[in-house]
């Protein structure tokens, strides 16, 4: 346990995003002529424990639908997915939803990854004590651009899990080359994912504008990160919460707007950011289910099977490699 538990530690912070570190991403991106800050900087500590209570909130109702699926469809699931001997899942946070599955997808192996190496590394901690007989291989990583596996989990069997709809984070044209890219690494294998659906406004922007203000909290608390990536000089109070749908691209966009004339700067740049200016922070992608059928097919995957909760507003899909 100490071994990998150590490695998973060092291994993320040299990987948080291809081709280049953190901080050149983060400063493009405040560059940008429409200011962005990427979504995945929403997860550091704080972050994913407010997305974990966000999960709990009466207008988020994501996380509900897709364990009302999972459970109620759970042997349907079972058999149609087969064989599990590795299961990866993708963004694990705290790896509830996969443990869920443990029992009737009985993997040999169990692969989490996520970027937040340090809430991973309590989440395993305390799977290892629950699942002793279950090989855990964790790794703090990114792999939203590029990701290979150890050679420690064999290419046999492999059933990559994605929930929670992260994948609506990816525009189409970013989760078809993800799709592509799990495709190649699961000969034989599948995919088992999470979808959010395309459904009324009104439904829509309170699950992400929350009257508790978590999601408010949520995305401001990405400032707060940034500073500690890149050493700029954001104050949280400046910024305003926004989020809306955009019917047109079929996404919810969260945004954070300027409440005030302001000047960010970081060590090697600044920038000025006029009252009202915001900086786009998400994409919430939400798809029809032949929309997202055929991104799968599309990405080369077969025996394309769905299911959905009551009210048809989430669905699960499992695709065979
Ligand atoms: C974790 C990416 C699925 O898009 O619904 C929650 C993140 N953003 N509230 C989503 C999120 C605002 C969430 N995902």
């Amino acid at each position: 346990m100490a071994r990998s538990l150590t490695s998973l530690a060092s291994a993320a912070p040299a990987q948080v995003s291809r081709g280049g570190t953190a901080d050149e991403e983060l400063r493009a991106g405040l560059m940008a002529a429409v200011p962005t800050i990427s979504p995945k900087y929403l997860y550091d500590s704080l972050g994913s424990s407010l997305f974990t209570a966000i999960t709990l909130l009466p207008e988020y109702y994501p996380t509900r639908c897709e364990a009302e699926i999972l459970r109620e469809q759970a042997s349907r699931i079972a058999y149609h997915v087969g064989r599990v001997e590795s299961l990866i899942d993708l963004g694990a946070g705290d790896c509830v939803k996969a443990e869920r599955l443990f029992p009737v997808l009985q993997p040999t192996r169990y692969v989490p990854i996520d970027i937040s190496a340090d809430y991973l590394n309590d989440a395993v901690a305390r799977l290892r004590h629950a699942h002793p007989g279950l090989e855990i291989r964790a790794l703090g990583r990114d792999f939203s651009h590029t990701f290979d596996l150890p050679e420690s989990v064999p290419a046999e069997n492999r059933l990559f899990f994605y929930p929670g709809s992260s994948i609506g984070n990816l525009s189409p044209d970013e989760a078809l080359a993800l799709l592509q890219r799990i495709h190649a690494l699961c000969p034989g294998g599948g995919l088992l994912v999470g979808v959010d659906r395309v459904k009324p406004r009104g439904v829509l922007e309170p699950a992400y504008d929350d009257a508790l203000g978590l999601t408010g909290a949520f995305n401001l608390n990405m400032l707060r990160h940034v500073n500690t990536l890149l050493g700029s000089n954001f104050r949280v109070e400046d910024w305003r919460h926004e989020a809306r749908y955009n019917e047109t691209e079929s996404r919810v966009e969260m945004h954070l707007r300027a409440a005030a004339d302001v000047l960010v700067k970081w060590p090697g740049g600044e920038r000025h950011f006029a009252r009202g200016q915001s900086i786009h922070t998400e994409c919430s992608y939400k798809y029809t289910v032949d929309g997202f059928a055929d991104l799968l097919r599309r990405a080369g995957f077969g025996k394309i099977q769905h299911w959905s909760d009551r009210r048809d507003w989430f669905s699960v899909f499992s695709a065979r490699a």
